[in-house]
Parts: structure tokens; sequence; C-alpha cells
């Protein structure tokens, strides 16, 4: 596994394997590797010849109260875990490399940012959408992975490729959990021991919305709700959102039909959590209305 730090090696190096007709699949990352992220490298190596996977804590999508100075770096097991994932190169540039004193231009991001993650975070997708797209400059890859549990990240990267025509294949991987449903997650190290159990608030809450939907609720007002008494049962701090939205576009919807998912943004203790679901439409019987 090559690590490389300097911008200039990194473009050449991959410009040359790219020359020889390989494939490379990008994985970006900000460290604090877990399983989660190992799975984004896990599904890249099945696809392509050449696997990049980069790592920089970016700081123009933190907000100024935000935890950008002591989100975890643990750069010395990350390369032992990429190793072992049998990731070919690792970027990991100096933050000055990557914006110059001079730096003033930013990705100003799709509509789908608007809400959610979004409103409550401003600035946070145009930092996102930039540095993206600046990894995408620097690295030629011909595909990119990303995860599912960061759902409004995805949405926001696949619409600023298609509007930028950006020459780059997006792929989305599912939300890897702990074996009681917990989404992994870098900030997760911060819950407490009294904070873990409540974490668990989220996903129970999402799986409620599924299986209320599989009860018959359509109506998202009462799916939602239910998603709040299961958050407040589990006793979760703060609730930004828990919300059923339109799989596209990310607006609000009246009635669960063909597709929806539900979002939800929690604070357990001092740490903010998000976690999402795609909510299935349910089965119908297959003697429904047949006599
Ligand atoms: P980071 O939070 O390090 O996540 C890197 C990638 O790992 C993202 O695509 C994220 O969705 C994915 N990921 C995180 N937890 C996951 C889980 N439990 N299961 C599956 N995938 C998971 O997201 C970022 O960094 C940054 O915003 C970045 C895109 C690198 C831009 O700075």
């Amino acid at each position: 596994m090559k690590v490389i730090h300097d911008l200039n090696e990194i473009y050449a190096q991959l410009d040359f394997v790219r020359c020889d007709s390989k494939r490379i699949g990008l994985v970006p990352t900000m460290g604090a590797l877990h399983e989660g992220h190992l799975s984004l490298v896990r599904r890249a190596k099945q696809d392509c010849d050449v696997v990049v996977a980069t790592i920089f804590v970016n700081p123009t999508q933190f907000g100024p109260n935000e935890d950008l100075s002591k989100y975890p770096r643990t750069l010395e097991s990350d390369m032992a875990s990429l190793r072992l994932a049998e990731c070919d190169f690792v970027f990991v540039p100096a933050s000055d490399q990557i914006y110059r004193k001079e730096h003033s231009t930013y990705v100003d991001p799709p509509s789908v940012s608007t809400r959610w993650e979004g409103e409550l975070r401003p600035g946070h997708f145009r930092g996102v959408a930039t540095i993206v797209l600046k990894l995408f400059q620097l690295i030629p890859a011909h595909v990119a992975y990303f995860g599912r549990k960061d759902y409004q990240q995805v949405a926001v990267i696949r619409s600023m490729v298609d509007d930028l025509n950006v020459p780059i294949r997006i792929e989305t991987c599912p939300t890897v959990r702990e074996a009681d449903g917990l989404a992994m997650s870098s900030r997760n190290r911060y819950l407490s021991e009294q904070d873990r159990p409540r974490a668990l608030g989220l996903w129970r809450a999402l799986c409620k919305a599924q299986s209320s939907l599989n009860a018959g609720i359509q109506s998202v007002a009462e799916l939602e709700a239910a998603m709040h008494s299961e958050l407040l049962a589990a006793q979760v701090d703060y609730v930004d959102y828990a919300t059923i939205v339109h799989p596209d576009t990310l607006e609000p919807m009246m009635q669960v039909g063909e597709s929806a998912v539900a979002l939800i943004a929690a604070k357990v203790g001092s740490t903010r959590l998000i976690d999402n679901m795609t909510l299935l439409p349910p089965i119908q019987r297959s003697n429904e209305g047949s006599n």
C-alpha cells in the first residue's frame, strides 16, 4: 500500500495507472476508520483494479461550534486497517495543500442540500461538495464509493456530479451496523456507557416506522409520531428531526406510497447522531381483493 501526501504525486501516480487501462475506485473518508468505511474499500476492491482511500478531516464542512478540533484522528490504526483491507493507495494531504492561502472558490450545493442537515448545519454541504469535487479532480477515478449512512450527503454528491457533468460514477453502499443495530460512526466513540443504550433509540425508531407501515399506517404524520415516541422512550436527549421524505428530492410527503426514506438526527449526551432507513411498502397479501 502506497501512502501519498503530495497533491502532484497522487495525480501523477494514478494518471499512470489509468493509462494502463486499470479501473480506479475512490473511497473518500475523514479517517477514524471503522467497519463502515472498510466495507466501502472492500466493495471498491471487488469492482476495481486499484483502490484509493483518502483521509482528510475537511475543515470547511465543520461549523464554528462543531467538533473539528476534537474530531478523532487515528492515523496509525487507520493505515493498519487499510493495509488489511488491501487498499492500494492512501492519500493523506496536509490541510494547507488542499486549501491554499488564497482559496476562495466553493461549490454552491444543489437544492437537495437545503433541508435537514443543510438547514441545521449551515455551510456543511458547501464544504462537503467542495472537498469531494476537489478529490474528484485530484484523483482520476472511475468510480467513487459512499455510504448510505449519510443519505443526504450521497444525494448532494449525486446531484452535483450530474449538474456539473463530472465524469465519475457514484456507488452507494449499505449502512454497516453494530450487532444491536446502531449504525457505525466515528462519533460513536464519544458515547458514554449511559449514552450507548440510549443511542439505539434511532435504530428502534426507524424499525418502528417500518413496522407501523407494515401494519397499514401510511400517513406520514402518524409514522413520524411513532418515531418520536420511540425516541422519547429511549430517552434520547434531543431530536433535531425524525422525518419521512421522498427518497430522491428529500422533500416532505403526506402519505407513504411506493418509496420513502426515514431520516433521523438526534443528540445523545453531547454526541449528535444521524441514521436513516429506506421504507419498503407493505407486502400486498397475495389473495387480497381476489375474491
Ligand atoms: P466520513 O464520515 O469519514 O465517512 C466516509 C464515508 O464512509 C462516507 O461515504 C460515509 O457515508 C461512509 N460511512 C460512514 N459510516 C458508515 C457506515 N456505518 N456504513 C457504511 N458507510 C459508512 O462522510 C465523510 O467522511 C465526509 O463528509 C467526506 C465525504 C469524506 C468529505 O469530507
